[in-house]
């Protein structure tokens, strides 16, 4: 992909990071972040990196934005884009207390509204809104995949917010942009998950967690990219897109693949008791390891899209190979 206006709200994460990186040589993209531009560019991305700027040698600018109301400096942004993403919202990973769970919904919906009045707004409208969406919310699958034509809904916390965050995307008028909601399973990069893992597997805990009969979907970060650009390209394509790869494993299958690949024998498994306890500890939940997330990308596939990455064992080792050594050796 060359030559886009790209506007990635949320984008000093995980996912924007890795799809400014993807980008930002050869097309323009502007980040919006709640943090200035100084405290942005020199923020450590959690991964021992600063987030990427033009000193090194990308097309990335980043601008201030509450991500609740529409302002002119970045709304002016928007105008004659070729593509918004709007990545933006709380993590997860956290416990899930009122106050939480509060910003958590708010900063979706807020963030989704705002970007939604600043396209209404635009004298030359963006071509197109990718709004991130969760394959969590579909139920806990042990039975059968769930897919966007029959998959069924639970209504635990983690599925409230996907719907709320979807039926807030659903719900902005943007009649000259094209919208489509990305539900992402887990994304597989360096980074992410994958830190908590590795470190998981080196000290000798990567074994399976809970039964560790629970279904696993993920992505991996290129093919979230390359699907992205496949959106761009097929301008006929809109509405909900699972974006899972099509070979979901059970989480103990995910766990001795990544032990195999990281060269770690041993690897204790984790009871329910003990997962709690250690969610309690470091300040997160169980769901987001017990949950059985059984989701397929059947409407992507009848478009003709393939996965790069269709099995995890060659998306491991894609990123195993990629990242620093010191996450997944002791030496
Ligand atoms: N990673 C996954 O496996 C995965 C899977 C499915 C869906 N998703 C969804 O995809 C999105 C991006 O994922 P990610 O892994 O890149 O997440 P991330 O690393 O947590 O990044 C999300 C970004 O959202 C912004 N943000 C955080 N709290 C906010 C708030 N209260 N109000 C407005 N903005 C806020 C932050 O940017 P600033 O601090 O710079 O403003 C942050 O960089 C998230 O919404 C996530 O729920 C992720």
């Amino acid at each position: 992909m060359k030559n886009k206006k790209i506007i990635i709200a949320g984008g000093t994460g995980f996912i924007g990071q890795a799809l400014a990186a993807r980008w930002g040589k050869e097309n323009n993209v502007i980040i919006l972040s709640r943090q200035s531009a100084t405290a942005a560019t020199g923020k450590n991305n959690g991964f021992g990196k600063r987030l990427l700027t033009a000193d090194d040698g990308y097309y990335i600018t980043y601008w201030h934005w509450d991500g609740r109301f529409v302002e002119k400096h970045w709304a002016e942004e928007l105008e004659g884009a070729d593509l918004v993403i709007n990545l933006a919202g709380k993590s997860v990973n956290c416990r899930y207390t009122a106050e939480n769970k509060k910003e958590i919904f708010d900063s979706r919906t807020d963030a989704t509204r705002a970007i939604g009045q600043a396209i209404r707004e635009a004298t030359v409208p963006p071509k197109l809104w990718i709004n991130a969406a969760s394959a969590t919310i579909y139920r806990h699958a042990t039975d059968t995949s769930q897919d966007e034509y029959t998959g069924e809904y639970q209504n635990d916390f983690s599925v409230q917010v996907c719907k709320r965050w979807e039926k807030t995307f659903d719900e902005q008028r943007t009649p000259f942009t094209r919208k489509v909601a990305m539900r992402m399973a887990i994304t597989l990069g360096q980074g992410g998950v994958m830190v908590p893992y590795l470190n998981l597997v080196k000290t000798g805990l990567g074994g399976r967690q809970g039964n560790g009969r629970q279904m696993y979907s993920w992505v991996h970060i290129d093919d979230v990219g390359r699907a992205i650009e496949w959106f761009l390209e097929h301008t006929e394509l809109e509405g909900v897109f699972n974006l899972a790869a099509p070979g979901p494993v059970t989480n103990s299958y995910f766990m001795s693949t990544l032990r195999r690949i990281t060269g770690h024998k041993i690897g204790l498994p984790a009871p329910v008791w003990l997962l709690k306890l250690g969610a309690l500890l470091i300040g997160t939940e169980t769901e987001l390891i017990l949950k059985s997330r059984w989701v397929v990308p059947t409407k992507l596939l009848e478009t003709g899209f393939t996965f790069q990455y269709a099995r995890v064992d060659a998306a491991l080792r894609s990123i195993v190979r990629k990242m620093p050594r010191r996450l997944y050796h002791f030496f």
